[in-house]
């Protein structure tokens, strides 16, 4: 028995391993329930007591020296410096598959950054709305037929304070106008629910940003100005924009605004059914009684306010026909956008 522990002690001076895998079979062999060192230990018990000492002695010594030396061997494989022998460490990194930003992220991102640049701050609302800020406060009197304009995902339908998924971003605005004091400049991003069958033109949940400005004196030409820069910041500097009369319930007057087709450059392309025009948005001034429910004195203070689809604009900066495509999660549509990537 002594001379097998000097042997395997020998061995374990030895042995040295240029792998993990290695240094793992010389430990099972070693120090493994089956191993070298538990047969010994089982030995044990049968050695002569005069022996048993001396025996012992060796015995954990070579238990610890075959555990000294996995401890040394695993911290060298471990360490890089270790590879340094074998591996090119001034070779370029391998690249790192990071993913990329969905589209709709790029372009919310990129609206409020247009927003940003000119002094609008970023605000979020709640996704799960009540009555008062979705449709009352925002000038829907009960059983008008503007309520029917955007049917609605109910939660708690009680005719008291209904509690529904929002329809649109405009509920932001009341509660923006509710807890701060003019002058506001502020935009809205978020997702809105609206309960429509799911086709290429139509989902039952959509992204929009909304906007609002208001202060001392704020007119219509400012509103105007404001979205003809978003427009060129958006689309480029020769877009065009045109603005058509329009009807929500909490602005007045209303409008629609569109932007000369960045397809076709306005001359006219099956895109923009041959009209070289493309809606974009909704926008108007804010009604007096809108701000008036709000809690601001609409005799001092009046303000722009506007609302677009994100997906929307996706669509036109990529020219996207299916709205299905953001939402279905197939790698081969949402890679394209990797070039695109951008912050
Ligand atoms: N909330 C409207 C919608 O979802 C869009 C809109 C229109 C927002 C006019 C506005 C606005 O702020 O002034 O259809």
């Amino acid at each position: 028995m002594k001379i097998k522990i000097e042997q395997l002690l020998e061995e374990a001076r030895q042995f040295n391993a240029a792998t993990i895998d290695e240094l793992e079979r010389f430990r099972i062999k070693m120090l493994g329930k089956k191993g070298e060192l538990n047969d010994l230990f089982e030995a044990f018990k049968t050695v002569a007591n005069e022996e048993k000492r001396e025996v012992g002695q060796k015995l954990n010594v070579l238990k610890n020296a075959v555990q000294e030396k996995i401890d040394a061997l695993r911290e060298s494989l471990d360490t890089p410096v270790n590879t340094a022998s074998t591996a090119d460490i001034t070779r370029p990194a391998n690249d790192f598959d990071l993913g990329s930003r969905h589209p709709i992220a790029i372009t919310r991102k990129e609206i409020l950054d247009i927003f940003s640049r000119i002094g609008y701050a970023v605000a979020e609302g709640p996704e799960i709305e009540d009555d008062w800020h979705n449709f009352t406060a925002l000038n829907f009197p009960p059983e008008h037929p503007a309520r029917d304009m955007q049917d609605t995902f109910f939660i708690d339908k009680n005719n008291v304070n209904d509690i529904a998924l929002r329809t649109h971003t405009s509920s932001v605005q009341v509660r923006m106008m509710e807890t701060q004091k003019p002058p506001i400049r502020a935009v809205f991003p978020g997702r809105v629910y609206r309960n429509e069958a799911i086709s290429a033109r139509a989902h039952c949940f959509f992204h929009q940003v909304e906007g609002l400005y208001i202060d001392k004196n704020v007119s219509f030409v400012d509103l105007k100005e404001t979205l003809l820069y978003f427009a060129k910041e958006m689309f480029g500097a020769e877009t065009k924009i045109r603005l058509r009369p329009s009807f929500f319930p909490f602005t007045e007057p209303s409008a629609e605004m569109d932007i000369s087709c960045n397809l076709c450059g306005g001359k006219g392309c099956s895109f923009c059914k041959h009209t070289g025009w493309v809606e974009i948005m909704g926008c108007g001034m804010v009604d007096p009684n809108v701000l008036e429910n709000c809690g601001i004195d609409s005799t001092v203070y009046s303000g722009f306010a506007f609302g677009m689809g994100v997906e929307r604009i996706t669509n036109l900066k990529y020219t996207i026909k299916d709205l299905r495509l953001f939402s279905e999660n197939d790698l081969r549509f949402l890679e394209q956008f990797k070039s695109a990537n951008i912050g």
